[in-house]
């Protein structure tokens, strides 16, 4: 088989390539003055397996269209089969129309990636499980959750309760809470745009405990940054950690985790690699 890396994390598509003992394979990925991208083979991929690493992460549009294009390559080269690692799948929160005439844009990614010849899709705490129907190929929706809890463990202090920041994340905070014997809170939000969301109610006991807030992805920082004042509001003691498995860490995301009560924040390395100047962000590989 060949492993390919695409320009969205060469990191981690080196760290994949080392767990197997195998190298990345050769190609050319640049982009035109005008933005367009431009793919070039540099191995014959002719009846190989395929694969190419690129989680689909900001700059969305970019890295998607990337994708398409490579696998595209890949199938006039005659590639045996193409499988697609996307640790972080962009546009997965477009599951459904949330009012009339809006897409389904997860679906549309979904056809796109079949179109060009994408055989397999391999993903990460997939934003709604339900997307894996939008395909009629394999998909493999792999879960960061054992591989966040292991440091976790170390971590938490005793008392600690999980936090689910919404309630399409109960299921995951739930995964948290068996694996690290801890019981699970609840938050109600409302979100009013892009950037910002409310916290109506807290469904659990939180005074003078430490809280433990997960997601499957922290874009903005503002779900987080809410998630903090709610629990705070209601009495958790300053002692916060936060695990996502995606850090996509958009706009003011940085200074939103920033709060002097969040002790931790927890991501894999899906999307961002460790920051010397955010000694408080802690990486795991998912990798392995
Ligand atoms: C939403 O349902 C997701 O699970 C995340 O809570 C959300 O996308 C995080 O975005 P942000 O960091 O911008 O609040």
């Amino acid at each position: 088989c060949l492993l390919f890396a695409g320009t969205a994390n060469p990191a981690l598509a080196a760290a994949i390539a080392a767990e197997l003992g195998v190298r990345t394979a050769a190609c050319a990925i640049e982009r035109f003055p005008d933005g367009e991208v431009s793919v070039r083979l540099d191995e014959s991929v002719r009846d190989r397996e395929v694969y190419l690493v690129q989680p689909t992460a900001p700059p969305v549009n970019d890295h998607l269209v990337e994708l398409l294009a490579f696998a595209d390559a890949c199938r006039r080269s005659a590639a045996g089969r193409i499988t697609a690692i996307v640790p972080y799948f962009g546009y997965a929160r477009s599951d459904k129309r949330h009012g009339r005439r809006e897409p389904i844009a997860a679906s549309l990614v979904a056809r796109l990636m079949q179109a060009v010849g994408v055989g397999h899709v391999v993903t990460v705490d997939l934003h709604a499980a339900q997307i894996e129907g939008f395909f009629h190929i394999p998909v493999d929706s792999l879960t960061a959750v054992p591989t966040l809890c292991r440091p976790l463990k170390d971590w938490l202090p005793t008392g600690a309760v999980v936090v689910s920041p919404d309630v399409g994340r109960v299921q995951m905070a739930t995964d948290y809470a068996h694996r690290l014997g801890i019981q699970v809170v609840v938050l109600h939000k409302r979100r009013s745009s892009g950037t910002e969301t409310e916290v109506t109610h807290v469904v659990g006991d939180v005074r003078g405990r430490p809280c433990l807030i997960i997601d499957d992805m922290i874009s903005t920082g503002g779900t987080i940054a809410r998630a903090v004042e709610a629990l705070l509001a209601a009495g958790a003691r300053p002692e916060i950690t936060v695990a996502a498995t995606h850090g996509l860490f958009v706009g003011e995301a940085r200074r939103r985790l920033g709060h002097e009560a969040v002790l931790r924040v927890l991501v894999t390395d899906s999307v961002v690699a460790a920051d010397p100047a955010w000694p408080s962000l802690q990486i795991v590989s998912v990798a392995p």
